[in-house]
């Protein structure tokens, strides 16, 4: 019989009984019901956190991923366990899966160190779950793989191709402008998600994935496979085979999630175009290894790093089609004099060596290369100035270049119900050079920061050709939206940020270039203001989400809870 060694396998982390033999002796009577026999007990023990959910589209090949990952973790003489945790859609979570991604990384770190595991693979796809899972990894201390579900294929309608949910936003616009009527935008609803998998776009999903990889936590070329391919097959296989030799070596994620390779990921996230929200999820993760993300060196990062990638919003392609360009390796091979090649990666080599090892990249256009970038400067901008102390983001490859350097009238909502009980109606005071404010939609200030900071073009300019405004908010917005939209300002105003004191009429400038956001209220004004503004009672009293609202960090922290953060290292990433 095979051992797979003390306090490995079956003897790892035993119930506590007082007498470990009898503990050890209790657990195989036990696993035996399962069917398995000495010898696969003796084997080390590979979990697979399987997130798949009748509530999750993005996740519907789960049970054919567990299954060829455990295949994976057989075929390399380890035994596979899979073990459900939380599972999250972005459209079957309210108020938002935001909310819910610290309670899905609990869950997965708990479990993860209560079940007995010598290594995991993490299996998730849609938007909070992987970076619930890498918060999970880190924290859990455990040797891990990331596995994501793959993106879904494109639809189509009426000849032209469509991705959820880029096209979502892009056709319901349209819809409330007038333009499409009720018929079609239900015909349109039938064709944007046409197969299991993630949203096709640059959205967070995808963005996510390919930072993971960057980051070294996958193994190379897993992240833009397509969800229904064979080689997604292939690719889960493989990460089991790998996962049983991460165990041997005790490989664990704090030796590959350092910050030179957070820094090689938010590269990744300028070059891609990617979504704000990874921003987010990235500072948690760095936070759960005592690492501090640096806004300020992430900005400047963006000033060198230039988009390469044409995948909508910023661009016209979709993630399909950057698998057929060869997915992150175009993207690493342009972006080689801003990386740390000798980051360790999961497979034990290098990134630099990953690279080495594969093909060059082929003649294609959808990774265009760093003399020819789709913009020369990296996709998010950060803006600070007396309306955001403490930052806020802008995705400037998706927004208009006209309202980059724009000053306009607020018009101030004060919450989300408030937003949507006046913004389509016909007497509200607002033009298409006036700056929507949504405020109180924070992380504490609406239960994990929802993505309302794409706030809708009033029904009357919309109807009117306009397009797109300056909004700005203390929320967050869906990856695959676009427009001139400022999002997580901090700090939110539901803590007294000074997006509080905003008032209708005030005069708001931005000026990208200069990296400002200013509201042009004398500051003796704003003092004056400031009494008279109070923090709005907590939204919940008791259970999960009480103790968000309790000990949620603001976005620059990543909105993790103060609790499950490292002690701070020192260490601070990118390096710019
Ligand atoms: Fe799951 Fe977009 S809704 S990735």
């Amino acid at each position: 019989m095979p051992d797979s060694g003390p306090d490995k396998g079956m003897r790892r982390g035993l119930t506590k009984y007082g007498d470990e033999a009898f503990s050890l002796f209790l657990r195989k009577a036990f696993i035996k019901a399962m069917g398995y026999s000495d010898d696969a007990l003796g084997r080390p023990i590979v979990g697979i956190a399987n997130t798949g959910s009748g509530y999750n589209p993005c996740h519907r090949t789960m049970p054919e991923l567990v299954e060829a990952v455990g295949r994976g973790v057989m075929l390399a003489g380890g035994l596979p366990i899979d073990f459900p945790t939380i599972s999250l859609h972005e459209s079957f979570a309210q108020p938002t899966s935001m909310l819910y991604r610290n309670l899905m990384s609990m869950d997965t770190e708990e479990m993860i160190g209560a079940q007995p595991m010598d290594a995991v693979v993490l299996i998730g796809g849609c938007d909070k779950t992987v970076p619930a899972q890498l918060l999970a990894a880190a924290s859990a201390g455990v040797p891990a793989i990331q596995v994501v579900t793959g993106p879904m294929m494109t639809g189509s309608h009426r000849g032209e191709r469509l991705g959820a949910c880029t096209d979502c936003r892009r056709f319901w616009g349209l819809h409330r402008a007038g333009e499409i009527g009720a018929e079609e935008i239900d015909e349109i609803g039938g064709k944007l998600c046409p197969t299991a998998g993630t949203c096709m776009v640059m959205g967070t999903a995808s963005t996510m994935a390919l930072m993971t990889e960057a980051l070294g936590m996958m193994l190379p070329g897993g992240a833009a496979i397509p969800a229904v391919e064979a080689d997604r097959l292939r690719h889960a296989e493989a990460s089991g085979v790998r996962a049983v030799a991460l165990a041997a070596e005790s490989l664990t994620p704090d030796l590959v999630m350092t910050p030179a390779a957070f820094h090689n990921a938010l590269a990744v996230l300028q070059a891609i175009g990617g979504s704000t929200n990874a921003l987010v999820h990235f500072a948690a993760i760095a936070g759960r290894l005592g690492i501090k993300l640096d806004l300020g060196a992430f900005d400047r990062l963006g000033r060198d790093v230039p988009v390469l990638v044409d995948l909508k919003p910023s661009g016209q392609f979709y993630m399909e089609d950057l698998h057929k360009a060869g997915g992150l390796r175009p993207i690493l091979h342009q972006l080689r004099p801003w990386l740390d090649l000798e980051c360790l990666t999961v497979t034990g080599r290098t990134l630099g060596e990953e690279l080495e090892a594969g093909p060059e990249a082929w003649p294609q256009d959808v990774v265009r290369t760093k003399e020819d970038p789709l913009c020369r400067e990296g996709g998010i901008v950060v803006l600070n100035g007396n309306l955001a102390p403490d930052g806020a983001v802008l995705k400037q490859s998706s927004a208009s270049p006209g309202l980059m350097s724009h000053t306009g009238r607020a018009v101030v909502f004060d919450s989300l119900e408030d937003l949507a009980a006046r913004i389509d109606d016909p007497d509200l005071d607002v033009s298409a050079e006036d700056v929507l404010v949504l405020r109180n939609a924070g992380p504490k200030g609406a239960r994990g920061m929802p993505e309302a900071g794409y706030i809708p073009i009033p029904k009357k300019l919309a109807q009117a050709g306009v397009r797109d405004m300056l909004r700005l908010s203390d929320a967050r917005m869906s990856g695959t939206a676009f427009g001139t939209v400022v999002l997580h300002i901090c700090p939110e105003a539901a803590v007294g940020g000074p997006l509080a004191l905003v008032r209708d009429g005030d005069r708001i400038s931005i000026d990208v270039a200069a990296r400002s956001l200013t509201l042009d209220v004398p500051e003796s004004e704003l003092e004056e203001r400031r009494p008279e503004w109070a923090p709005p009672p907590l939204a919940a009293t008791r259970g999960y989400k009480a103790l968000h609202l309790v000990h949620v960090l603001q976005a620059d922290a990543g909105c993790d809870l103060d609790f499950l953060t490292a002690k701070p290292t020192g260490a601070t990433t990118p390096e710019a």
